[in-house]
């Protein structure tokens, strides 16, 4: 491989998103971060939004249009909210890829994604050029592919849990998806739902049925010939800061023993790198801050349970979009990734 390193451009980089850009890229041996762009910080060094990266880059902010922050570089993150991002990303000149952290290109019907988000896409005939980017499913659309619609935390987490009933044409009733958060889950902006005495100590339900991710879900399950599959899908905010846990129960027509589930997680999952197969329930504090998504999996002939647990700014954003930016750029999937997490 060549000592080339591969230069690139984080929009959006003051959020939570940018921040974990940031960490794992400084540290990448293949790539190079040379510009990081903020509408409100400009001029200053990363370290002082950021401040576990002073003495690890000098870096600055720039407020630059997506145009400029394009320049000369192999590779663009955008790492801005829906709606902005979208306006920046379909200005990025054709030449340099792209990976888009947001929803705005993961539904490929506009006007499901007029129905979910509350307003036009500024761009649908660019919908159909973006990879939805589930890495483990889709890294040979992934590789040659110039854009790519990163996944959403909760529906990474629930596409690892069904994607594999469905390819095994199991997947044929009723889903029940129970999905827990963590407070980084909203962004770095404070609001009333993250606010610490709001939010520290509070269990809750919201957007129950209608969470943005559950169309998303849907939609790659019907790529993945489970069309009929019908997902009531509710998510819970929790008292942590990263995590992202999703229990899906089932009832499938032809009862499945516990060894045919084993099997069919493991034809998909033995040789995956960061998907582990765990003998107990997976928890969320023991892959936080790494790129490791940890299944388990139960059946009793009837009811089948599959969990999940990763960390909603790692495998369900910036640690898969790593993985797919080393694949589009011809790199191993697996580098700059393999910090195993904290303990404890
Ligand atoms: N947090 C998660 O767990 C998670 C997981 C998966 C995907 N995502 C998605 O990833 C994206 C980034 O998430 P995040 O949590 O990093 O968000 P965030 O913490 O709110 O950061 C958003 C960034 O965008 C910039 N920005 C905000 N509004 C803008 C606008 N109108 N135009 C241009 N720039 C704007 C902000 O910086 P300045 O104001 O300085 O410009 C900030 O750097 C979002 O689309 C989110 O839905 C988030």
């Amino acid at each position: 491989m060549s000592s080339y390193r591969k230069r690139i451009a984080i929009l959006g980089a003051t959020g939570y998103g940018g921040s974990e850009l940031l960490r794992f890229l400084l540290f990448h041996p293949n790539v190079e971060v040379v510009r990081a762009t903020s509408r409100q910080h400009p001029g200053k060094p990363v370290h002082t939004v950021h401040p576990h990266l002073l003495k690890v880059t000098e870096l600055c902010f720039e407020d630059v249009s997506p145009e400029e922050a394009a320049e000369g570089v192999d590779l663009v993150f955008s790492a801005l909210p829906h709606g902005a991002s979208q306006d920046s990303v379909r200005r990025l000149p054709a030449s340099v890829k792209a990976i888009d952290l947001s929803g705005d290109f993961r539904l490929k019907d506009p006007a499901v994604y007029r129905d979910v988000y509350g307003h036009e896409h500024n761009a649908p005939e660019q919908l159909g050029q973006f990879v939805y980017g589930l890495t483990e499913f889709n890294r040979r659309a992934i590789a040659p592919a110039r854009r790519v619609a990163n996944p959403g935390c909760f529906a990474t987490a629930a596409l690892l849990a069904l994607l594999p009933l469905a390819h095994a044409g199991t997947l044929d009733g009723p889903v029940a998806l129970v999905g827990v958060t963590g407070s980084s889950g909203s962004g770095a902006e404070p609001k009333s739902g993250t606010h610490h005495p709001e939010r520290a100590e509070a269990f809750r339900a919201y957007k129950p049925l209608v969470h943005q991710h559950l169309p998303e879900i849907c939609q790659e399950l019907s790529r993945a010939g489970a069309p009929e599959a019908r997902v009531a899908f509710v998510p819970h905010s929790a008292p942590m800061v990263r995590g992202i846990h999703i229990t899906a129960i089932l009832h499938p027509k032809e009862p499945l023993s516990l060894e045919t589930v084993r099997s069919i997680y493991h034809s998909h999952y033995g040789d995956e790198r960061f998907v582990r197969l765990r003998n107990e329930p997976p928890d969320v504090a023991v892959v936080a801050g790494s790129n490791f998504a940890d299944l388990h999996c139960r059946s009793d002939g009837r009811t089948l349970v599959v969990l999940v647990a990763l960390d909603n700014l790692v495998k369900g954003m910036v640690g898969q979009a790593i993985q797919n930016m080393n694949l589009m750029l011809g790199l191993p999937e697996h580098a700059g990734l393999q910090f195993p997490g904290t303990r404890p």
